[in-house]
């Protein structure tokens, strides 16, 4: 593991004396944790990990937080700990970098950490090493404290290595921690497995979300309908930018820092026919009062959770009748996927159901070269070349939640209560396409909404951002008109 005793410092940090040294290491008031403190959602991180322990039986399971990653020279990103270790731990902070959590054959957690740094153990640690150090970064938990908030034991990180001179088979998460992938990837290591499976299996623990982290979404959910409402309330200023997208993604991004962690994935602020870049986010545009800015965009919350919605707007205020109708095709689209969630349907029901409607519209249009119905049959698909992608995912942790679950349980499977998904069927029109009328090209939009499955159905999650035509003209019209 890394070395505990290397401090990281900078070219530019200047010596220390031993006086000052010295003068450092004492007079110091404890500042414990509160006994009290518990990591949010505390109470079903004993059932996630019974879960993935009786996956496996007899096996040791490790699953690290990963490892900071350099920007540039002695700088680097900010850091945010893999989904399936916060999932397990409950821990989220920046300061989990090269955390391992070990889960033993009998099921009991061991978090390996690297504890807050004893401010008289010599090395001055806490107030010189700009990456873990307490006066450059933050406080860390001991371990006493670290057991204590997550109710796993606490171990320190440099006995990680211990682990691996007997005999027990160990299957690690690999790709996460390039450290401890080299650790255990090496030849005299024999007993330990790198597979798949366990991150299928980690991925398919999260597929079925529990009320917990249902709230933690609706949260998200929540602060982003605010992020929007805000952009809308930017667009005057944009307007006047020369880069008006710049000017909405920072009034986006300011709200989700604000409230959350920051954004769950890059902010996607596409006006005109940048809107049919499907992840747009160069957002360097100018705005175009006359055209339509596909909004993108989803607060992460301090827990780690994201939502994932997009609205496509009049940048005017109005949609001209063009705009209306292909907005009109998509939110149908949409609405006949949303019909179709329900415990017991198939994941793909919402995707074929959207796109019937496309389909179905785009050969009314007269752009498709052949029917509908042969355009949606599976050796053609057509009408893919005006929508691109699939219509919906997972939402969770990750904006592309459970990722690595095998494909009959998500994409080939069927939905669950608890399961929370988006619902986002879109119509990219290039600006280049000659198959298409011209009053139509360079027309992007997506319509994207955060839904959870329920006993009978699905609650849709962003109900507070309008998603027909007249709604949003009439949310956008109040919104423009504050104060
Ligand atoms: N924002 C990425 C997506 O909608 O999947
Ligand atoms: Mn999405
Ligand atoms: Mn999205």
């Amino acid at each position: 593991m890394a070395d505990q005793s290397v401090l990281h410092t900078g070219s530019h940090d200047l010596p220390v004396t031993p006086a000052l040294s010295a003068y450092m290491s004492d007079q110091w008031a404890p500042t414990p944790l509160s006994a009290d403190l518990r990591v949010p959602g505390h109470g079903y991180l004993a059932g996630r990990l019974a879960r993935i322990a009786a996956a496996f039986p007899g096996e040791r399971l490790l699953v690290p937080a990963g490892q900071l990653k350099v920007r540039s020279n002695d700088c680097d990103y900010r850091f945010r700990p893999n989904s399936a270790y916060a999932h397990l731990t409950g821990l989220t902070g920046e300061e989990q970098v090269g955390h391992v959590l070990v889960i033993e054959p009998d099921g009991e957690g061991v978090l390996y950490l690297r504890p807050r740094s004893d401010r008289s153990d010599g090395t001055g640690a806490f107030f010189r090493d700009r990456r873990y150090g307490e006066l450059w970064v933050g406080r860390r938990a001991d371990l006493a404290e670290a057991a204590n908030l997550t109710g796993l034991r606490a171990a320190h990180l440099d006995d990680l290595p211990k682990l691996f001179t007997g005999s027990v088979p160990t299957r690690v998460l690999s790709d996460v921690d390039p450290v401890l992938d080299a650790l255990t990837g090496r030849p005299h290591a024999d007993h330990t497995v790198r597979d798949g499976q366990l991150a299928a299996a980690l991925s398919e623990l999260r597929l079925i979300k529990d009320p917990w982290e249902v709230e933690q979404l609706q949260l998200s959910v929540d602060h982003t309908a605010a992020g929007f409402a805000d952009v809308v309330r930017a667009l005057p200023a944009a307007l006047r930018h020369h880069r008006g997208e710049r000017i909405l993604e920072g009034a986006f991004n300011a709200r989700a820092r604000a409230e959350g962690n920051g954004t769950g994935y890059e902010t996607i602020v596409a006006s005109g026919a940048h809107a049919c870049v499907l992840h747009w986010i160069r957002n360097d545009g100018p705005l175009d009062p006359t055209q339509l800015l596909l909004l993108d965009a989803g607060v992460e919350t301090d827990t780690l959770y994201t939502a994932d919605i997009t609205r496509t707007l009049p940048l005017s205020g109005t949609f001209s009748s063009a705009q209306r109708d292909v907005y009109e095709l998509v939110l149908a689209a949409q609405s006949a996927g949303i019909a179709t969630l329900r415990p017991g349907a198939s994941f793909r029901d919402f995707h074929r159901a959207a796109m019937r409607v496309i389909a179905e519209g785009l050969s009314e249009w007269g752009v498709l070269p052949v029917s509908a119905e042969e355009a949606l049959r599976e050796d053609s698909g057509l009408y893919r070349r005006y929508t691109l992608c699939a219509s919906g995912h997972m939402l969770g942790l990750d904006v592309h939640d459970c990722a690595k679950a095998r494909a009959e349980t998500y994409l080939d499977g069927v939905l669950e209560e608890g399961m929370v998904l988006t619902v986002e069927p879109g119509l990219y029109l290039q600006p280049d396409d000659l198959t298409l009328p011209p009053a139509l090209r360079g027309t992007g939009v997506r319509i994207e909404d955060d839904l959870v499955i329920t006993a009978d159905g699905a609650r849709l999650m962003s109900s507070a951002l309008p998603r027909t035509v007249d709604g949003i003209e009439t949310w956008m019209g109040e919104l423009l008109s504050e104060r």
